[in-house]
């Protein structure tokens, strides 16, 4: 069988609610640009037909860059102390919000590491304080890992939606990321528990990790189709000079694309970060990932002077003095690529 209709197949495969095998998948992950093209095409066929031209925006909060963890590939691993640390008050993260709303923004993430000091008390005070201040807004937490009650305590004080990526969902592979505290079951807990409470829910995974191989991503795969995600966030696996992954290569962007248009085939509705590390490796990145199947842009709402503290990789775009206005810029690039960007919630499930 020649590549074209190989690749025919494997997309009609996939559109029809089938899994690729493995070889399938080995074969997509490795086509050429040509087939890169095709198949990016019938993926932003899917999205162009569940959202239209349309990109929603969700403003990126980051609250704090200390964390308990010390997962190998992040710069802001507990044990990085060369790490600069800085928590935002709930004052700082309203004025964020207020800015963004002033912006159009109908969507504010607050992400962080996994930080003690946001306990429950502290972070329903936040949640409730944006949200009735903003009442048209979502609020989406992406704080780790959390109890049950936790994360209910959360979602009753008003958070709409939460970002945990999975990073693996193969055990191995999830052994060779993180120290033995952590746990892949815990993670996979942590999502059902948070699909349960009725949140919308976040997987994801780095794109070309250490050790991730074909084998890794179609166990990935299998657990978003267990899943059922309403949001999905990949981007490339950027190395950090303070880590233990410092001397591993950075992940692809051309693999990055080819599996943002899969998990668009696959989940049609989902709603798919084209992500800042995209951008972060390929100038056009973001641009690229919106063409191959992606519908969001988070665009970063932190305060511009802590902006390089939370530093998760190297070279991370928009943290300089110029990117106070990511929004505008924003607008701008993607109208050249004939989208719109467009000032709703954007939640799962509705068109806008
Ligand atoms: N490169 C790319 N993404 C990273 N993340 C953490 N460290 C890195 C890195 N070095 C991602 C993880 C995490 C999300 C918040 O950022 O997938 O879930
Ligand atoms: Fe941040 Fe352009 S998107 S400066």
């Amino acid at each position: 069988m020649n590549e074209k209709t190989k690749l025919n197949d494997i997309i009609k495969k996939l559109g029809l609610g089938g899994l690729p095998s493995l070889k399938e998948l080995k074969f997509i992950l490795n086509i050429n640009e040509e087939s890169r093209q095709v198949l990016a095409e019938a993926a932003r066929g899917l999205s162009l037909k569940a959202f239209g031209n349309k990109i929603y925006l969700r403003g990126l909060i980051e609250i704090s860059s200390y964390c308990k963890n010390n997962c190998f590939y992040c710069g802001i691993r507990q044990g990085n102390a060369k790490a600069e640390r800085y928590r935002l008050s709930k004052a700082e993260i309203l004025s964020c919000c207020k800015t963004g709303a002033e912006l159009g923004f109908k969507t504010f993430v607050l992400q962080g590491g996994e930080d003690p000091y946001y306990n429950d008390d502290v972070m329903c005070e936040i949640v409730a304080k944006i949200k009735s201040s903003f009442p048209q807004c979502a609020v989406t937490l992406s704080l780790g890992e959390r109890s049950y009650e936790s994360y209910k305590r959360l979602y009753d004080a008003g958070a709409d939606r939460y970002l945990l990526r999975h990073e693996t969902a193969d055990e191995a592979h999830y052994g060779r990321l993180h120290p033995k505290q952590m746990s892949l079951q815990n993670r996979k807990k942590c999502l059902f528990n948070l699909k349960e409470i009725g949140y919308q829910t976040g997987c994801g995974i780095m794109v070309g990790s250490p050790y991730q191989t074909a084998e890794t991503i179609l166990q990935d795969l299998e657990f978003m189709k267990e899943l059922e995600p309403h949001m999905i966030g990949i981007g490339p696996f950027v190395s950090h000079k303070d880590t233990p992954f410092k001397d591993f290569p950075n992940g692809s962007v051309d693999m990055t694309l080819i599996l943002l248009s899969v998990l668009r085939l696959m989940f049609p509705k989902v709603l798919l970060p084209a992500t800042t590390a995209l951008g972060t490796l390929d100038p056009q990145g973001r641009e690229k990932g919106i063409l191959a199947g992606a519908n969001v842009l988070m665009p970063n709402l932190s305060p511009v002077g802590v902006r390089k503290k939370y530093s998760l990789y190297d070279n991370k775009i928009c943290t300089g003095e110029e990117a106070a206005e990511c929004r505008m810029c924003l607008r701008n690039r993607i109208s050249k690529i004939g989208y719109e960007v467009i000032d709703c919630r954007g939640d799962y499930g509705i068109k806008y």
